[in-house]
């Protein structure tokens, strides 16, 4: 069996960053919570807890003189302020690619543009944007979406943004469509290059692999969407958590013990890198591969 980590997997620049200042508020004294899951990682969010860091959901739980760290996808402008009018204090880990695509819908959004948000409706991040432009946008989940805005008048001016995780076909296509309905379209392309590196990586090595192991939280919308990307080039893909969820499949036989058996392994942006070599370690085991030919595979910088 070969195994093979895809070059680019697991934490993005984001996500890293969040992690970092949740486990820096850690060490700090006083009382710090993050706003909502940091990440759709378990282990991790547990261990905040255990470390004095636990999420809240509401802001009746945020009381004056705590810090709240807000997670990467970002909030609005709406809950940031119901934050500070409780007397805490903000600590913002919303990613810098997000922040940007605040002030873009903000600025149309005063200028009295239509906002179009390509992404999920029900995707925090989505509803952080939207909440930057008076939760006035349009939401388009899919390609067909389009449509819908074939009805409207031409002349609107229409500002379009992308969630930070869309597949870049989708946005492509959606725009494509759209820009030659509005004759004042303004279309920003604000999906990270963090995202669209570790799909075209994650595809690439779909594309050599007889079975692709894509680790990552279940409710992680970047891990789904390497899930599709991936299996598109290899119909053999499995998306499991952690290593215990790979055994499942080990046990299934859906992984053979197979010399010539090609396992490619990616990870979604939540995902610690421990996780990764443990996925790949169990993968190794399965194998029977020896302890230092499995290191070697798993220590492969990420
Ligand atoms: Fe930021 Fe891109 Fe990650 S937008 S949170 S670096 S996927």
């Amino acid at each position: 069996m070969k195994i093979e980590v895809a070059e680019k997997a697991g934490f993005c620049f984001g996500v890293d960053r969040a992690v970092k200042m949740a486990y820096e508020l850690a060490n700090k004294d006083g009382e710090h919570v993050t706003w909502g899951l940091l990440i759709h990682n378990k282990d991790v969010t547990d261990d905040l807890e255990k470390r004095g860091v636990p999420a809240v959901e509401s802001v009746e739980a945020v009381h004056p003189g705590m810090q709240v760290l807000i997670r990467a996808h970002g909030v609005s402008e709406e809950i940031q302020s119901a934050i500070a009018e409780r007397g805490a204090e903000i600590i913002d880990a919303t990613c810098p690619y997000v922040k940007k695509i605040h002030r873009i819908v903000r600025k149309a959004h005063e200028a009295g543009r239509t906002v179009i948000i390509c992404g999920d409706a029900a995707h925090p991040e989505v509803q952080g944007i939207n909440g930057w432009c008076g939760n006035a946008a349009f939401v388009a989940g899919k390609e067909e979406d389009a449509e819908y805005f074939l009805q409207m008048d031409p002349e609107i001016p229409v500002t379009i943004v992308a969630q930070t995780t869309i597949q870049s076909k989708f946005l492509k296509n959606f725009t494509k469509i759209l820009k030659k309905h509005f004759t004042n379209a303004e279309i920003f392309d604000t999906i990270c290059s963090a995202t669209a590196q570790r799909q075209k990586a994650a595809a690439e090595l779909a594309a050599r692999s007889d079975c692709m192991i894509v680790v990552g939280g279940k409710h992680s919308s970047n891990t789904r969407k390497l899930c599709d990307v991936c299996r598109d080039y290899c119909a053999n893909t499995w998306c499991v958590e952690n290593s215990k969820e790979l055994n499942y499949y080990i046990l299934q036989g859906i992984i053979p013990k197979n010399k010539n058996f090609k396992v490619g392994i990616t990870a979604g942006a939540s995902t610690p890198e421990a996780v990764i070599k443990e996925v790949c370690l169990t993968m190794a085991e399965n194998n029977e591969m020896n302890f230092a030919e499995a290191l070697e595979e798993t220590l492969k910088p990420l």
